[in-house]
This record gives structure tokens, C-alpha cells and sequence, in this order.
């Protein structure tokens, strides 16, 4: 695996966005030496992994009927990148090949497969979703999945299908998406989409008490099954940390300034400390123009 690799922070990711709003397919040529990535974090992520399975694992693997070759197409090429053995990452009765494959990567995993032309996902081990209802997508195609998404049908639907067609296993991509929450916890439910600003939260503490959380995510074709992996691997900062990073900062403040009410209506967590945060960004001394 790539240990040699500098640590990938949530800051890295955040680039100036388009003006006016639109969403943006932006994915770009994946190194394999940063599909799946190891880091300091590893046995923390992987102990929270382990306790989210242990209280919620029906709402966090899928695995349908026929998905099966899929999923150890996957679970081989996982297992060569960590440079694992068979016997090393021996799956033991009861668990599917997908969970066997999570609970050695800091990613969540979704396998997509094409069925009646739709791009579906058959299989899915996702226990760190940025306040999606996991369960609700099990089964679903590109366009079901991102139903609740406002502007995807204009923005997106039609690229996207087209490049899942087009998708080639000796190019895969990687893309980012960039959210701010209250909490740092890695799992965020549902109802943290909609929750309200917290009271607590002044211009005083907002840089510690909210976080940058960006969603690394890869998109890789495997040809014998004809499936495509889609990986998210969750990095978060505290806003502070960007201080370090005006460029980033400054792109973060003027993205969230031009999202428009729809977006920030869907993105109530992101939209929630908008203001405040440009205020206190200003009173550290970013000049944002
Ligand atoms: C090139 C591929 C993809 C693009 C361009 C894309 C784009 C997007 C965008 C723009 C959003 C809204 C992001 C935000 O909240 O900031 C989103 C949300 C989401 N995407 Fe994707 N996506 C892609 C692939 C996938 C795949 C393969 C899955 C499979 C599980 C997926 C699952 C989701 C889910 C679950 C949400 C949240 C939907 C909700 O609120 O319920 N995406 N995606």
C-alpha cells in the first residue's frame, strides 16, 4: 500500500467552484497508487468501523442475489493493492465478500453493475455516509440514488450515465465533493442534513467547532464482471486548520457565499454557518475579494 504516500488532507481539495452554481461531473485520471489510501488513521477508522457493524451492519452492507462475481473481482484487487494473501483475508462463513473487502480499506464501497441499460448498485458496504440514508439507495440506480440531489436531472444525470458506459478499467478516475459539519463524527445520519445551526456556535469557536469533510471519491471499472467500484474515503479538518491554507480558505468562503437557496436548502449542515464563517475568515485576516 502507498505509506509512502504525504498524508491527503480535506484542504487539498477544495478549488475555486463555478460562477453562477452548477454541479460539475470534475473527475480526473487516478493514479492506482492513490485508489485506496492508508494512513495514520487507519486502526481509529477501522475500530469505528467495526462498532458501526456491530450496531447497524443491515444498514450498512448490501449484497443482492448475482452480485456475487462482482464482488470478488473487487475483494482480489483490493486484497493485491493492500498486498494481502488469500489466507491473510480469509472470509469467514457469514460474512459477504463486500463487508470482507471494507473491513480492510478505510473506503466505503459501492458496486455498480449495468441492469436493463440502468447503472445499478448490487452490492454496497457504506458505513460513513455524509448524511445519506444508505439502506434507501440499496438496489438503486444513478438517477433513484441521487433523487434527493436538487439540479442533478439538468446538471448531471446525462453525463453521468454516459460516462459509467464509457468508463475504460485501464482509466480510472477520481473526483471530490466538499460538505461542512458540526460534527466530526466519521457515520452522519439523515437528520444531520437538516439540522439547525447550533446556538453554541460564535464567531469565538465556529473554527473549531465546524469541520471541512470532503468525500475523496474513485471511480474504477472491472472488466470480467463489466462492474465499476465507486470508493469514498471520508477526510475532515476543523475550519482552523485552513487558516494554514488561504487559497483553499478563500475558494471554500467564495463557493459557499454563491450557493444558491436550492442547494443550500438540500445542504443545510454546509449552509447553516455561511455567514459566520466569512466573517470570522475576515477577522483572521483573509482578504477575500
Ligand atoms: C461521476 C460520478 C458521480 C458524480 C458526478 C456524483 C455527483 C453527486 C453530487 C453533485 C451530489 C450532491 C453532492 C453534495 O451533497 O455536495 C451527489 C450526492 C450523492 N451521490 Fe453521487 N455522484 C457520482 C457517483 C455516485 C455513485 C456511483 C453513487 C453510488 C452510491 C453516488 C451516491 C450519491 C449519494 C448517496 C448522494 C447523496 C444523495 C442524497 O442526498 O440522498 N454517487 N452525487
Amino acid at each position: 500500500m502507498s505509506a509512502e504516500l504525504p498524508e491527503m488532507l480535506a484542504a487539498d481539495f477544495i478549488r475555486d467552484e463555478p460562477d453562477p452554481f452548477h454541479w460539475r461531473m470534475g473527475v480526473r485520471p487516478l493514479e492506482l497508487d492513490k485508489w485506496l489510501i492508508k494512513d495514520t488513521r487507519f486502526e481509529v477508522d477501522l475500530a469505528e468501523l467495526r462498532l458501526q457493524l456491530a450496531k447497524r451492519r443491515d444498514e450498512i452492507i448490501y449484497c443482492e442475489e448475482g452480485s456475487e462475481g462482482a464482488c470478488a473481482e473487487i475483494y482480489a484487487a483490493i486484497r493485491a493493492h493492500c498486498s494481502l494473501s488469500e489466507v491473510e483475508t480469509f472470509v469467514p462463513a457469514g460474512t459477504d465478500i463486500i463487508e470482507a473487502a471494507r473491513l480492510i480499506v478505510q473506503e466505503d464501497l459501492c458496486v455498480m453493475t449495468r441492469k436493463n441499460g440502468f447503472w445499478v448498485m448490487v452490492a454496497c458496504a457504506v458505513a460513513f455516509p455524509t448524511s445519506w440514508d444508505v439502506q434507501s439507495k440499496f438496489g438503486k440506480s444513478l438517477d433513484e440514488i441521487h433523487e434527493p440531489v436538487p439540479r442533478y436531472s439538468k446538471d448531471l444525470s446525462k453525463s453521468m450515465n454516459v460516462f459509467f458506459d464509457r468508463l475504460r478499467a485501464e482509466a480510472p478516475v477520481w473526483r471530490s465533493n466538499r460538505t461542512l459539519s458540526d460534527r466530526s463524527s466519521l457515520r452522519l445520519e439523515p437528520y444531520t442534513r437538516t439540522q439547525e445551526a447550533q446556538t453554541e456556535i460564535t464567531i469565538d469557536n465556529v473554527g473549531d467547532k465546524v469541520f471541512l469533510r470532503v468525500e475523496y471519491q474513485t471511480l474504477r471499472k472491472f472488466p470480467v464482471s463489466d462492474s465499476v467500484l465507486f470508493t469514498i474515503r471520508i477526510l475532515q479538518q476543523p475550519l482552523r486548520e485552513l487558516l494554514d491554507e488561504p487559497v483553499a480558505l478563500r475558494s471554500l468562503v467564495r463557493g459557499l457565499a454563491r450557493m444558491p437557496p436550492d442547494i443550500a436548502a438540500y445542504k443545510r449542515g454546509t449552509s447553516n454557518y455561511v455567514e459566520l464563517i466569512a466573517e470570522w475568515a475576515k477577522g483572521s485576516g483573509l482578504e477575500i475579494t
